[in-house]
């Protein structure tokens, strides 16, 4: 099989194989690790509040601390009216975006409560305004985030789909699941090749794509242009590179991962980019899905999930990869 690059107005995405937006997880010190270890063509800022982006320092905010390897860097924004748009498009120009991603997926309450992520993708008239504000003020890609709708329809889906490409939208990631749905239930790759077939824009498709054999399993199954990986990459932050080489033929070597080595990585990022009281919490939440990667992982992750400092949760994890068998630290990629 061969590959087209993906091309959304001057960004190129190269390989096809994005970072998907995740809370309290796609910050820089993850984020960095993620792109040492090559393959990833589009990384993700978190979701951004659209309210409240403009008047964060971006040297000091931890949702938008960056370095310059992290880069192309797509910001996603949280956006609830047209009135939020021009400031917070014009902080993202401010702040360096490569591309500027709106939330109409996120199926959390509290998000939908304040107007946003997927109540929006039933405000059709509050939508086009956003979108069209949103083209007005930007040259970057804009790209939309969504997730199949309330119910199975395809005639809705179609609508939505159509109309985000009419008002402009360059790109549009579909994760495939229902907004009722965890993220636990089997995603549905072929609505995201019903998508692909409705549109002229590229699409992408994102949903429990957590190995090379799921991302050509989603590749045949959806057509789709690009694959996101939202959870895989904080269990396996080098799984970009992996799929790379081996779906996407690209040239990065394989090489020997140490486990406890990743994990001191984004330990010591966090620390140096992070201010203290917003290390734990994100180190925590790292942690539930790195630990993923030992057979009794669990240890790990209750014994950093119940510290209470930093440096508590850092002691109990080294003694967790001590008491580990070292031929065990190594994976293959
Ligand atoms: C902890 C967590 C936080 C998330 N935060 C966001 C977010 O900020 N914006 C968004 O569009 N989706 C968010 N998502 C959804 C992911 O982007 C992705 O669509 C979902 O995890 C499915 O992909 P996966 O199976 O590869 O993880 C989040 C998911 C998780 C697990």
């Amino acid at each position: 099989m061969s590959f087209p690059g993906l091309r959304v107005r001057n960004l190129k995405i190269d390989p096809p194989l994005l970072l998907a937006p995740m809370a309290g997880l796609t910050h820089s010190a993850l984020r960095t690790v993620i792109k040492g270890y090559g393959g990833v063509g589009l990384l993700s800022t978190e979701m951004l509040a659209a309210r409240t982006v403009p008047t964060e320092n971006p040297h000091v905010s931890p949702w938008l601390v960056r370095t310059d390897i992290e880069h192309p860097l797509s910001y996603q924004l949280l956006v609830t009216c047209p009135e939020e748009v021009m400031p917070a498009v014009e902080a993202l120009h401010r702040f360096g975006a490569d591309a500027i991603d709106l939330n109409l997926g996120c199926p959390a309450p509290r998000v939908r409560k304040a107007g946003g992520g997927s109540i929006l993708a039933t405000r059709q008239d509050t939508i086009s305004r956003i979108i069209g504000m949103a083209r007005k003020m930007t040259e970057l890609p804009l790209t939309a985030k969504i997730r199949l709708g309330e119910s199975l329809d395809v005639q809705k889906l179609r609508d939505f789909c159509l109309m985000l490409e009419g008002e402009g939208i360059d790109m549009v990631t579909v994760h495939a699941r229902l907004r009722s749905e965890g993220f636990h239930r089997k995603p549905r790759w072929e609505w995201v090749g019903y998508v692909k077939q409705w549109l002229k824009i590229p699409v992408i498709a994102n949903g429990s794509i957590c190995s090379a054999d799921d991302a050509r399993a989603c590749l045949r199954a959806s057509g789709a242009d690009g694959l996101m990986i939202g959870r895989a990459a904080a269990e396996k932050p080098w799984i970009f590179g992996s799929i790379a080489r081996e779906v996407y033929d690209a040239d990065i070597p394989a090489r020997e991962i140490i486990l406890p080595a990743v994990y001191r990585q984004v330990f010591n990022n966090l620390n140096s980019r992070f201010r203290p009281e917003r290390r734990l919490g994100r180190l925590k939440e790292f942690t539930h899905y790195f630990a993923r990667n030992y057979p009794f992982g669990h240890h790990l992750a209750s014994a950093v999930q119940s510290s209470s400092t930093v440096e508590e949760a850092w002691e109990r994890a080294v003694l967790f990869f001590a008491g580990t068998d070292p031929d065990g630290w190594a994976v293959a990629r």
